[in-house]
């Protein structure tokens, strides 16, 4: 097929269901959690992951909330592995045993990554709010690498499990990872929520790096070890999403296509369902997907910086959420005229006392903190 204007996208995350069996604070899903009923069904997803191939999607990553808890996951990935779509399974990896692995495995699934809230089992605990959850990960990526399948082994970072960054490598080698993702929480939806909670200092990331940077070293051709920097103490921003609406995007429980995991903070866009409009179309034409594409959109200092067209002036939602204005230069940019004031949010909240987490669960976003 042929589109005139962007380029083919090669990249969806499905958001398969916003049900999960843990509860973390950081989680990246929206305040306002979709309930069941609000799930599309099987027929609707084959159909888009259908169109999705059809458009040279090279790789679907399968997140939720927990994705397996999705009946149909196998019929899913088949759909995909049918057409030669590469599918990464994202998992909170509870629930997830041998059995299970084996039938997805058998439905052609390529990747799995499993997440870690805490290298020890008390803080995986604590942050997903399950008792023993980190007993079944365990088992989980022991399956995973069982089932000759590779495994990546992410660990979200912040306040309360950036010292345990060394254990997390040894796990991870313990494991057989191939991939080992050190991310440090980004400060969107249930995270922006319990910032105050999650935020390292700087000495606590000085010390991570070191650790990160060591490993890399010791470590190369046996682990690689992928490290997303804290927006809030960044020199430059990241290029959110690789880039608005550039070569990937996402579709929610129910069928919303955005460009990104924020996008609904944004209150003028407005997104359409990708079980109603063709997939080539919303890529080729929503306003939505428009609104931030590229960099003509940009003002300054983005617009004249070198690094517009590397980190596409940061992410839209971060700079709706702090600037008030979703076309403002991201503030976790060192050239962004608001860069002092999250420096000192950054501050002032890894200084101060550690309040309690606000975990994520249908309606607990509207309770008093
Ligand atoms: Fe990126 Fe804009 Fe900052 Fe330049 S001014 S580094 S393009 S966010
Ligand atoms: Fe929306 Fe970054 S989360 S652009």
């Amino acid at each position: 097929m042929s589109l005139a204007g962007p380029g083919l996208p090669i990249g969806i995350l499905a958001e398969l269901t916003h049900r999960c069996t843990l509860q973390c604070a950081y989680c990246s899903n929206p305040l306002e959690l979709l309930k069941a009923d609000r799930e599309l069904g099987t027929d609707d997803w084959v159909s888009i992951f259908r169109q999705a191939a059809d458009l040279g999607i090279l790789q679907v990553h399968l997140s939720g909330g927990e994705p397996t808890l999705r009946r149909d996951l196998p019929t899913l990935i088949e759909t995909l592995a049918a057409r030669g779509v590469y599918t990464n399974l994202i998992t909170a990896g509870v629930g997830v045993d041998a059995p299970l692995v084996e039938t997805l495995r058998a439905a052609g699934l390529d990747h799995v990554q499993i997440s870690f809230q805490g290298a020890r089992p008390e803080t995986t605990e604590l942050i997903g709010r399950l008792k023993g959850a980190h007993e079944r990960k365990l088992a989980a990526a022991r399956a995973v690498r069982d089932a000759g399948l590779p495994l990546t082994v992410n660990a979200p970072i912040h306040r309360h499990n950036i010292d345990e960054v060394e254990l997390f490598i040894e796990l991870a080698l313990e494991l057989g990872a191939e991939r080992l993702e050190i991310a440090n929480v980004q400060y969107y939806g249930w995270a922006l929520l319990n910032r105050a909670t999650l935020m390292p200092s700087r000495a606590a990331l000085e010390r991570q790096i070191a650790v990160v940077e060591a490993a890399r070293e010791r470590l190369r051709g046996v682990l690689a070890i992928d490290f997303v920097a804290p927006d809030y103490y960044a020199r430059y921003p990241k290029a959110c999403m690789g880039g608005w609406a550039r070569d990937a995007f996402m579709i929610t429980p129910d069928g919303t296509a955005m460009p990104c995991h924020g996008a609904a903070s944004i209150p003028h866009l407005v997104f359409d369902n990708a079980a109603r409009v063709p997939l080539a179309d919303i890529w080729a034409r929503s306003p939505a997907f428009e609104a931030y594409r590229g960099t003509a959109w940009m003002k300054e200092p983005c617009r004249s910086c070198d690094r517009r067209e590397i980190d596409f002036g940061g992410c839209r939602c971060q700079a709706m959420m702090l600037a008030g204005d979703a076309a403002a230069t991201d503030p976790a940019c060192s050239l962004s005229p608001l860069n002092d004031r999250i420096n000192a949010i950054a501050r002032d909240e890894a200084q101060g006392e550690a309040p309690p987490f606000r975990y994520r669960r249908i309606g607990a976003a509207r309770e008093p903190a």
